[in-house]
């Protein structure tokens, strides 16, 4: 499959795992279809069920003013999620239901073969490289990571800077890293 929608299409109405049950609208991606960067999150939340597209609530305000002081927009990035559909009050996403989620995950990207890959926190990097969950996050900054030979920058969710604003200033040295990697 090499279109975008084609893939949208074939997994709208996903029922692979038990999260199909309880979401309003699968959550699939927003942006450009040939874009530099793609920031991948964790899961919808609440705001994002309900309207069906990624980072449309609270942690999706901070990553717009992110993705804005770097001069990016939805016209060279792209914006998706580990998984597709919203975990019942926003628990972490079940191994299973990453599982049941990485066949999309993994086309997606293929399709948009981005120059340089951002991880918003520890659920999107274990999607990307061999990084257990339960690992300390925070050594994973700072450092260029790869998957399928696409670079790979780790940062914080939003959601974490939302609740540690302290930690702000390493979200913009990891923004410079994935800047000058992408230029490079
Ligand atoms: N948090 C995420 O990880 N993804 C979203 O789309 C919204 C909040």
């Amino acid at each position: 499959m090499t279109d975008i929608n084609k893939l949208y299409d074939s997994i709208a109405y996903c029922n692979k795992c038990i999260l199909s049950k309880t979401r309003n609208t699968i959550v699939f991606g927003k942006g450009s279809q040939n874009p530099d960067i793609v920031f991948i999150g964790e899961a919808p939340g609440s705001d994002e069920d309900k309207l069906g597209l990624p980072f449309v609530g609270r942690s999706g305000k901070l990553l717009d003013k992110w993705i804005n002081k770097y001069n990016l927009s939805l016209d060279n990035i792209y914006i998706m999620n580990a998984i597709k559909c919203r975990p019942p009050k926003n628990r972490d996403p079940l191994p299973e239901e990453k599982n049941a989620c990485r066949e999309y995950f993994e086309k997606q990207l293929e399709i948009l073969k981005p120059k340089i890959i951002c991880a918003l926190g520890k659920h999107a990097l274990s999607n990307l490289i061999d990084f257990s969950v339960s690992s300390k996050y925070s050594d994973m900054r700072g450092a260029l990571h790869t998957y399928k030979n696409i670079p790979v920058v780790a940062t914080y969710h939003p959601a974490f800077i939302l609740r540690s604003p302290q930690s702000a200033e390493k979200v913009y040295d990891d923004f410079e890293l994935l800047l000058k990697t992408m230029n490079n």
